[in-house]
């Protein structure tokens, strides 16, 4: 984050603490806060209780004898699909609805418990007859439909890790992941709506797997009815498939620390990391923390979390959180401007939503789209709003309280990651006297501090390193097949404890403010890029001889792309270059790793020892005052770059 927008935080001084009713009603009371404090361990092993259905009761709550590899409810089996769906059918609310779907087109299904334990056995028979048993990976590449949930269930109902890649990402991002993962199906779909038209999944799907040796079959959901490639023997119709199959599915229990998913995401190198999350401890804390930091009420509530099922809050708070709370919500296709800027607004007011969880970026959008697309719609069921992905500015904070929450409804603005699994830090809306622009303080039973760069913690008024100083249910077990990667990742910069990749300040009264990522890890619209793999996708262009990339602050999406390129001799700079670069950066990754400024240069600044230095790349491309040249091996690089920026050599999105 800039010196600007550091300010900017601490601007905003008022506090909101929750009115007296809500407290009175609130499902978190502040006991909770204590009996964590007092016996961790027994908290959880108490929540785990409460919230969970065991087949096997577990033994001992952690065994964290061989640590950073954390055991979680020892001995314990479950199987999640029917915690989040047989369960609540068998307690009598199979008719409650699960899922209020909105397509992007207006066309919807409100799906029951009921409905959804049929569909979710459905797809579990038609998966074992595809050949998927115990421990089988099925990669998922769906649109926001209601299969993608019924999918993941299913998997998890086999204990059959899914890998779901968001369908945003390139054919080339998804044949990565399914290679790594070895998965032996992919459920996929002809296609899905955005932006008012039908596009295409399925071809991408032929293209990532045309060579695979692990793949057998793809799935194939009708959403759009558009043509498809069809292989004979390896491709079937999911509706054909599900037709065939039985409604009833016994399922197995699961150990407690059976790989639920893989989920990859972006760090410092270029090749994604797959995040390994287990049955169990994942399942506790994503239905802890959606009932408490949510103040859920599953027969009163509707829950709505606008992310995109390919990414972890999709998967914690869209699937495994709210379901096995039973809760009732939405999930929409779309895009928020389509088929008109209150379609958000809309949606909330036809299901009565209740309690909103979106993105910083999403509410600067609408922020932008002005109040009244909002203030055209009746919001009064809102009760609760969440925000997540990436800081929240103190003004969009504000903004969405007072805007979208009528002034009355807590804000609750909460820190995790894929590899935390579920919410650490943030308010309770009942409890907390909240900062605009602060996560607060770590949930009951989460420990968490801020230290300096030789590990000790900093005193109120400080800022340093974010750490998780104690296991966690939900962390991550390792990345899949790299266990060094992972000690090495999250376990070496400050051994023995859990190492964010975030800068965090400690305020006065020691609440915490997050501040961005501190490795090469950008944070565009919420969504984790990383600069190597952008990098990389620049250079294996023919025209690219050398590519930096940085993350430079931007009113919207948080972060924005900005690459610097040095070209091949006979490459000739200018807009076809650049709009070259950006499709050749969509083709490798997916849309949302285009960058919006490509900077032609003829050299990189790079220290002595060849490192190139983004520090001073983002300095400009961010338009500040250029730090610290000293240690560049020509400075006069900088003076070059920075004329050329000005000079117009740099060429925006088109
Ligand atoms: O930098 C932090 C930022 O998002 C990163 C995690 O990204 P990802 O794994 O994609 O998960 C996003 C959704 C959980 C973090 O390292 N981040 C997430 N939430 C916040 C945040 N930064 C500040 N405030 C938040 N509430």
């Amino acid at each position: 984050m800039s010196a600007e927008g550091l300010s900017n935080l601490l601007h905003e001084e008022r506090r909101f603490p929750p009115s007296e009713e809500f407290a009175a009603g609130a499902v978190a009371q502040s006991t909770l806060y204590d009996d964590a404090a007092s016996d961790r361990r027994g908290f959880w092993g108490r929540q785990a209780r409460d919230l969970v259905h065991w087949d096997t009761e577990f033994g001992e709550i952690l065994d964290w004898s061989d640590p950073p590899f954390a055991k979680w409810f020892v001995g314990g089996r479950l199987n999640v699909a029917y915690n989040c769906v047989d369960r609540h059918v068998e307690a009598g609310h199979g008719e409650r609805v699960a899922i209020h779907w909105e397509g992007e087109p207006g066309d919807s299904r409100a799906i029951t418990y009921a409905e959804l334990q049929r569909l979710v056995c459905r797809a579990a028979n038609a998966l074992t007859d595809l050949g998927v048993t115990t421990g089988d990976r099925v990669a998922i590449y769906l649109p926001m439909i209601p299969e993608a949930v019924i999918a993941m269930l299913a998997c998890a109902r086999l204990g059959a890790p899914h890998s779901v890649v968001f369908g945003g990402f390139s054919s080339e991002a998804l044949r990565s992941r399914i290679e790594d993962a070895q998965a032996k199906v992919v459920v996929t779909a002809d296609g899905g709506y955005r932006r008012g038209k039908a596009s295409a999944l399925k071809p991408a799907v032929d293209e990532a797997v045309g060579r695979s040796t692990s793949v057998e079959h793809v799935l194939v959901v009708r959403r759009t009815g558009q043509d498809v490639e069809w292989t004979n023997g390896r491709d079937v119709w999911w509706d054909d498939a599900l037709g065939k199959a039985s409604t009833e599915h016994a399922y197995e229990p699961q150990d407690a620390e059976a790989t639920l998913y893989i989920l990859y995401t972006s760090g410092t190198t270029g090749n994604p990391k797959g995040i390994q999350h287990t049955s169990g401890g994942y399942l506790v804390q994503c239905a802890y923390t959606h009932k408490y930091v949510f103040d859920l009420r599953p027969e009163r509530d509707v829950f709505w979390c606008t992310a995109d099922v390919g990414w972890v809050t999709g998967h914690s708070y869209l699937v495994y959180g709210p379901l096995a709370n039973g809760a009732t919500q939405v999930m929409y296709e779309g895009t928020p401007d389509t088929p008109h800027r209150g379609r958000w607004w809309e949606i909330c007011q036809k299901y009565g939503v209740t309690i909103l969880y979106t993105a910083p970026t999403a509410i600067r959008t609408f922020m932008k789209w002005g109040e009244d697309e909002v203030a055209r719609f009746d919001l009064s069921t809102l009760r609760l709003l969440g925000s997540v992905g990436e800081p929240i500015n103190p003004e969009a904070w504000v903004w969405y309280r007072r805007v979208v929450g009528g002034d009355r409804t807590p804000v609750v603005d909460t820190w995790w990651q894929t590899e935390t699994g579920a919410i650490m830090i943030s308010p309770l809306p009942g409890i907390t006297a909240a900062k605009p622009g602060s996560a607060m303080t770590p949930l009951p039973g989460i420990c968490a501090d801020v230290v300096d760069d030789s590990g000790e913690p900093v005193p109120n008024g400080s800022g340093g390193f974010l750490v998780l100083t104690q296991p966690w249910p939900g962390m991550l077990r390792t990345l899949w097949g790299d266990d060094e990667r992972f000690l090495d990742t999250y376990w070496s910069r400050f051994p023995g404890r859990y190492f964010a990749g975030d800068g965090a300040k400690k305020d006065d009264d020691g609440d915490l403010w997050l501040l961005g990522r501190v490795d090469d890890v950008m944070n565009v619209s919420g969504h984790r890029i990383s600069t190597t793999e952008v990098e990389s996708a620049l250079v294996s262009h023919p025209k690219v001889a050398e590519a930096a990339v940085v993350g430079a602050s931007d009113p919207t999406t948080g972060q924005g792309i900005v690459a610097f390129v040095i070209l091949r001799g006979s490459a000739e700079e200018g807009e076809d270059t650049a709009r070259e670069l950006r499709d050749h950066v969509t083709q490798a990754i997916g849309a949302i790793a285009k960058p919006r400024q490509i900077m032609v240069v003829a050299e990189l600044p790079k220290t002595r020892s060849g490192k190139i230095m983004r520090r001073l790349l983002q300095d400009v491309a961010e338009n500040r005052e250029l730090g610290d040249v000293t240690t560049l091996t020509d400075s006069t690089v900088m003076d070059l770059i920075r004329e050329g920026m000005s000079g117009g050599s740099a060429a925006d999105e088109a």
